[in-house]
């Protein structure tokens, strides 16, 4: 299956503030995301999964699985920890470029909300990650996000890592 097309999501005009304070996080302090958040997050999934369809899809998870972060692949810096909720970002066939805008558009509307996140695509278990989604037929995740809230940086050579 291949996207003739880039999913058409309507843009949030605080998801394109948020474009400038946005920094992946790698590290969270536990606490749990309060209810508001979580259902601001549920409704851009669901408008995001309009837009992307059968593509690309986002899904939240409340709770993030055990063991979904893995640590250091290639040059990537540490492995996630503390995250109390994450999204995977699901896709089917040609899948990458769609779900690289659907997913985005889910990471803004998480940092609008004061969420931080991190793109992982590659330092994840495929396994635990789908243990609780209901995938269809051909359908894969493809990348997942913490969602939480950062732990508080220390100087500069933590900015530099991305913490
Ligand atoms: C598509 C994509 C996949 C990524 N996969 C991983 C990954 O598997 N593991 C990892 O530690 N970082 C991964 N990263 C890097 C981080 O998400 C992040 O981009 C990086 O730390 C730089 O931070 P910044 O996004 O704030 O510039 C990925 C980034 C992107 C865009």
């Amino acid at each position: 299956m291949t996207s003739t097309s880039l999913p058409r999501i309507p843009l949030e005009p605080s998801w394109v503030d948020a474009i400038g304070r946005r920094a992946s996080r790698r590290r969270f302090d536990g606490r749990p995301v309060s209810p508001e958040a979580l259902a601001g997050i549920e409704a851009v999934s669901r408008s995001v999964r309009e837009a992307a369809q059968p593509v690309a899809r986002a899904v939240l998870l409340v709770a993030a699985p055990e063991g979904l972060f893995k640590g250091l692949v290639g040059s990537y810096g540490k492995a996630v920890r503390g995250a109390p909720a994450c999204m995977a970002f699901i896709g089917r066939g040609d899948w990458h470029l769609d779900l690289g805008f659907a997913g985005q558009a889910v990471v803004l509307a998480a940092t609008a909300a004061g969420l931080d996140t991190c793109w992982i695509a590659g330092s994840f278990d495929a396994d635990a990650a789908a243990a609780d989604i209901e995938l269809s037929d051909g359908e894969q995740v493809g990348a997942v996000s913490p969602l939480g809230y950062g732990t508080a940086r220390v100087g500069a050579v933590s900015a530099c890592s991305r913490q």
